[in-house]
């Protein structure tokens, strides 16, 4: 299925910036193939490396989680997969030190009190690979490969944008710093991109949940800004409205077995803002009951509902409610070229059934279509949402058939169609 829109040739305006310079790898740039217009990969959800560093003011939850690393400098944690299989009673200091508050008096989330976090290797593609064999060909490794063998060059027009998955955008007006950084950060990356290549505008390609802090960032940039340096917006793995399969797990209040999905959205026990980011929204699920139990039933419309029966906070639910639906009801098309592409025909959870109200149990799984996560209902609603906008400039929406989330990612045929896209986009 494709939708199509005129293509308007926009014109360029004249924004040259020339007081950024690529210190790193100035060799690099002559081999990649000159005609290429840059690429910036924007992972999933989970797919940042963060650095971590403890101070005095750390409370460790028990004084192991303490003293072998206070004072001592920057270490792995998010993901140390060697450390944990390791030491195991790592687990425990790890989730602590990843859990996220909110601080009232900033509105805004922070790390705990005496943890110092980092991004790894931002501007590079190099931290999208995991030491944990079961995290193989989450984050974009794949497609990395797949660019080099068409002639992309790391560090000269390929880069990435990796970002502290623990954080979100929140509603215009809220304060969150995390995401500005990432957004200035990003700005940067683009331009420098750009730049390193003959002035020629960026391809921003992103998957999943990075889809969702893209389209943010580029709701919030200038127009000019947009159309001066995005040449084009390839999106893998997202609509528009959230998936019913992130209603799980918030529904347990313990760190989740690894099995289950979702599993590090439990990670910092409930703690991270961008746990709601991704939830049904009500423009698209409307009051179709997701959770279904005996006594009631839950939709997006009661969502607020629904997160204070599995027991979050009165603080949580208005913070879902302030920062995070805001966001999601007025997502807006990128007003840049965009391709969308999604998998479909695999079985992708549509409902959630606790027939006896206990959350904790096992639910039985009601299967619509999608890619095994992203739901068709929310590819449908951004074809919708993009697709309709007379301001849009050019929107195309692919789906391909027996594709999963992480199969369009990895998969040889998926990936030559995503590649074929990128090179199209060109
Ligand atoms: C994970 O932790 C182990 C032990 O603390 C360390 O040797 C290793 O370098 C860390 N891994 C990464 C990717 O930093
Ligand atoms: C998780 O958070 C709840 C409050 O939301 C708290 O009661 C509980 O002790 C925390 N559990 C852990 C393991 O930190
Ligand atoms: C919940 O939804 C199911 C499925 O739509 C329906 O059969 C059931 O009657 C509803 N239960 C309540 C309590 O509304
Ligand atoms: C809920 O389910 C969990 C997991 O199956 C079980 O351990 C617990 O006892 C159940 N709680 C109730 C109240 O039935
Ligand atoms: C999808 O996969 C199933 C099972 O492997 C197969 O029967 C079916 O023909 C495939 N459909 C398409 C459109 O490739």
């Amino acid at each position: 299925m494709e939708l199509q829109q005129q293509h308007h040739i926009l014109p360029l305006v004249a924004l040259l910036i020339a007081t950024f310079f690529f210190v790193g790898a100035p060799s690099l740039a002559q081999d990649a193939t000159p005609s290429l217009h840059p690429v910036v990969l924007v992972p999933g959800n989970t797919c940042g490396q963060l650095d971590a560093r403890l101070t005095d003011e750390y409370e460790p939850p028990t004084p192991a989680c303490g003293i072998p690393k206070q004072g001592r400098g920057w270490f792995r944690l998010w993901e140390n997969f060697t450390a944990l299989q390791e030491d195991p009673s790592l687990l425990p200091c790890y989730a602590d030190q990843l859990r996220l508050v909110y601080d009232p008096v900033a509105g805004d989330y922070r790390n705990l009190p005496g943890v110092k976090t980092r991004v790894v290797a931002f501007g590079t593609t190099r931290s999208f690979r995991f030491d944990d064999p079961a995290r193989k060909n989450v984050c974009m490794e794949g497609l990395v490969d797949a660019l080099e063998g068409v002639g992309y060059v790391e560090g000269a027009n390929l880069f990435g944008a990796p970002y502290d998955f623990r954080y979100a955008p929140a509603a215009a007006g809220l304060s969150s710093e995390v995401f500005s950084d990432f957004s200035s950060s990003l700005k940067l990356l683009v331009e420098r991109a750009s730049e390193r290549n003959g002035n020629k505008p960026v391809i921003l390609v992103t998957h999943s949940m990075g889809g969702l802090f893209t389209m943010v960032f580029l709701d919030r940039s200038p127009l000019a800004w947009r159309r001066r340096y995005v040449k084009h917006l390839v999106m893998l793995c997202l609509g528009v409205g959230g998936s019913p399969l992130n209603m799980w797990p918030l529904a347990f209040d313990t760190l989740s077995p690894p099995s289950l999905p979702g599993t590090v959205l439990t990670y910092g026990n409930r703690s991270f803002a961008s746990m709601f980011s991704l939830l049904p929204s009500p423009k698209v699920y409307g009051d179709t009951p997701l959770v279904i139990t005996g006594a009631k039933n839950y939709s997006a419309d009661n969502m607020v509902e629904y997160l204070a029966a599995v027991g979050l906070s009165e603080e949580q639910v208005a913070l879902y409610r302030t920062r995070a639906l805001p966001l999601t009801l007025n997502l807006r098309a990128p007003l840049v070229p965009m391709t969308s592409i999604n998998g479909i025909g695999v079985p992708t959870i549509d409902r959630l059934v606790f027939l006896d109200g206990n959350f904790t149990a096992k639910p039985e799984l009601v299967n619509g279509d999608g890619d095994g996560q992203i739901n068709l209902q929310t590819v449908l609603a951004l074809e919708r949402l993009v697709g309709g906008d007379p301001d849009q400039p050019y929107f195309k929406s692919i789906l391909i058939p027996n594709t999963t989330h992480k199969g369009m990612i990895s998969d040889e045929l998926a990936l030559k169609r995503v590649v074929s896209e990128i090179l199209g986009a060109n």
